[in-house]
């Protein structure tokens, strides 16, 4: 059987409401190289995602890319673990059938014995549904300001939220995912 290269040309055009949901003991697991593309991913990834496994190798991580998720997002990811350290984040993903699945994103580089970076992990499992509605909203507004102002505009949102709740992002992340609200 012919493998497909799928790229973001094959995400789907037609976005849906359709939720599913990761299973309260299930962790999702991909690799990428150094710039996204996926060198491995597990069975729970493939079945989420609604791809053939074999087909999801080579693959741009954005192909799950959701539009509902804000590109500062991916900014902090990347700079973080371009940076050696590692990402925590609630991500809305988007499915071949144009449903939806949210996960909490733990991101790490892997690094050689000459400490250099050859391969990104990353492992997620289920956000309480308390996360999900509190970080709707605020991904809404960023989206929105990024529509008007570009990434500048969300990045000054996410630092003066941030600053108005005392909290750091990653702490943010870590109290939500332990079932805490604003
Ligand atoms: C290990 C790893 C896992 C990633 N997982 C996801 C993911 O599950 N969903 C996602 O949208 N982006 C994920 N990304 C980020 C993508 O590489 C990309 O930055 C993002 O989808 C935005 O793509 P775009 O700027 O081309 O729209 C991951 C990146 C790495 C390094």
């Amino acid at each position: 059987m012919s493998r497909k290269n799928l790229s973001k040309q094959d995400a789907p055009k037609n976005i849906t409401n359709s939720e599913k949901k990761l299973g309260d003991d299930d962790f999702i697991v991909s690799k990428t190289d150094t710039k996204g593309k996926i060198i491995y991913c597990n069975e729970i990834f493939a079945k989420m995602a609604g791809y053939p496994p074999a087909d999801l190798i080579g693959a741009n991580h954005n192909l799950i890319r959701h539009p509902d998720m804000p590109r500062i997002a991916f900014k902090v990811l990347w700079d973080l673990i371009r940076d050696k350290k590692e990402f925590f984040g609630f991500v809305k993903n988007l499915c071949a059938d144009g449903g939806y699945y949210w996960v909490l994103a733990y991101i790490t580089p892997d690094i050689d014995s000459s400490g250099k970076i050859v391969s990104y992990t990353s492992i997620r499992r289920k956000p309480p549904q308390s996360a999900i509605d509190t970080i709707v909203p605020i991904y809404k507004q960023l989206c929105d300001a990024e529509k008007s102002g570009g990434m500048d505009a969300s990045a000054k949102l996410l630092g003066s939220f941030l600053e108005e709740h005392k909290v750091e992002y990653d702490e943010l992340v870590i109290n939500l995912q332990k079932g805490a609200t604003l």
